[in-house]
């Protein structure tokens, strides 16, 4: 996976900060210089200022990053109470976020390429579907979520104009009705790939895997764990690897061969 640059403490101001789904946001941040150090797959640690008693910076994934103007978009769930407090930061607030973090997609040139996406995992699998097609990939999208209201990326991905979009809907709201993993049998039915990048829930990552390794087509998954110190000092990530032992998905992570981790 791509190794880490350097991380940083920088400031960042909320350019803005809107709903675009049933407790799913979108929030620009200004911070110039994190904008132009990310790159796809990797993560930031946000400060949420309000709480004294929640000290523990939030990870975040990002889906674009906008060098020149000095912006990072993160689309985001709102779970808790760090989340929430996220939502109701104004344009015009400021905090920190200590990034880039972690390690990010393998992007190479190659054939075609399909990215799966589940819920709040669609940021860094739309970064990592634009990487590959300005690598020159053909790619598919399948982007999955509960119902409508919680659907994100969609248009992102068709601007892409790289490939299929599929969308999944559990409940049949929009799009296919069932789960990105029926949709990722039909495509692997009728294309032939030699990538497959996914995130989303454990669940729905474990079953993209299996398939991706069915097919024998080589694996990358963006992991999600609570994260408490965020630079692999705590153990609190641990990610369980099929060779035995452990990796940190603060440090190691969050993007595996898939094939690497015990599901
Ligand atoms: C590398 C990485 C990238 C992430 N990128 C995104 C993103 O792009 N968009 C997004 O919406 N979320 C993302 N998350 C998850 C996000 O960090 C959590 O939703 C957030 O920290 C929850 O904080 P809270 O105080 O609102 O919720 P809490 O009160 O801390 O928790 C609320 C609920 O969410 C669960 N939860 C909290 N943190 C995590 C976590 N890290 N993994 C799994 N479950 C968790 C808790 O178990 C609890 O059930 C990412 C997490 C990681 C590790
Ligand atoms: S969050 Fe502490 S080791 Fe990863």
């Amino acid at each position: 996976m791509q190794p880490s640059s350097k991380v940083h403490l920088y400031d960042f101001e909320v350019a803005s900060n809107d709903a675009v789904g049933e407790k799913v946001y979108r929030l620009v941040m200004r911070s110039p210089e994190l904008a132009s150090e990310l790159r796809p797959g990797q993560f930031m640690n946000v400060a949420v200022p309000g709480d004294a008693s929640h000290i523990v910076r939030l990870p975040f994934s990002f889906a674009s990053t906008d060098p020149e103007a000095g912006t990072v978009e993160l689309i985001y769930a709102v779970v808790g109470e760090g989340t929430r407090r996220l939502s109701e930061m104004p344009a015009g607030s400021t905090s920190t976020v200590v990034g880039p973090c972690g390690n990010g997609w393998d992007v190479k040139p190659g054939g075609r390429a399909l990215a799966v996406a589940g819920g709040v995992g669609a940021p860094p699998v739309i970064a990592a579907a634009r990487a590959l097609a300005e690598a020159g990939r053909e790619v598919d999208v399948v982007l999955g979520a509960q119902t409508k209201s919680r659907l994100w990326g969609e248009d992102d991905a068709r601007a892409l104009g790289a490939g299929e979009v599929v969308v999944t809907t559990d409940d049949g709201s929009y799009g296919m009705r069932g789960f990105t993993t029926q949709a990722m049998e039909a495509l692997l039915a009728r294309h032939e790939y030699d990538l497959v990048v996914t995130c989303g829930p454990a669940v729905m990552m474990a079953g993209v895997a299996r398939l991706a390794e069915g097919a024998g087509v080589a694996c990358q998954a963006s992991l999600e764990r609570m994260m408490t110190c965020g630079f692999g000092a705590c153990s609190t990530c641990n990610v369980a690897m099929r060779a035995g032992g452990y990796k940190s998905c603060c440090m190691d992570g969050p993007v595996f061969d898939a094939s690497e981790v015990a599901w």
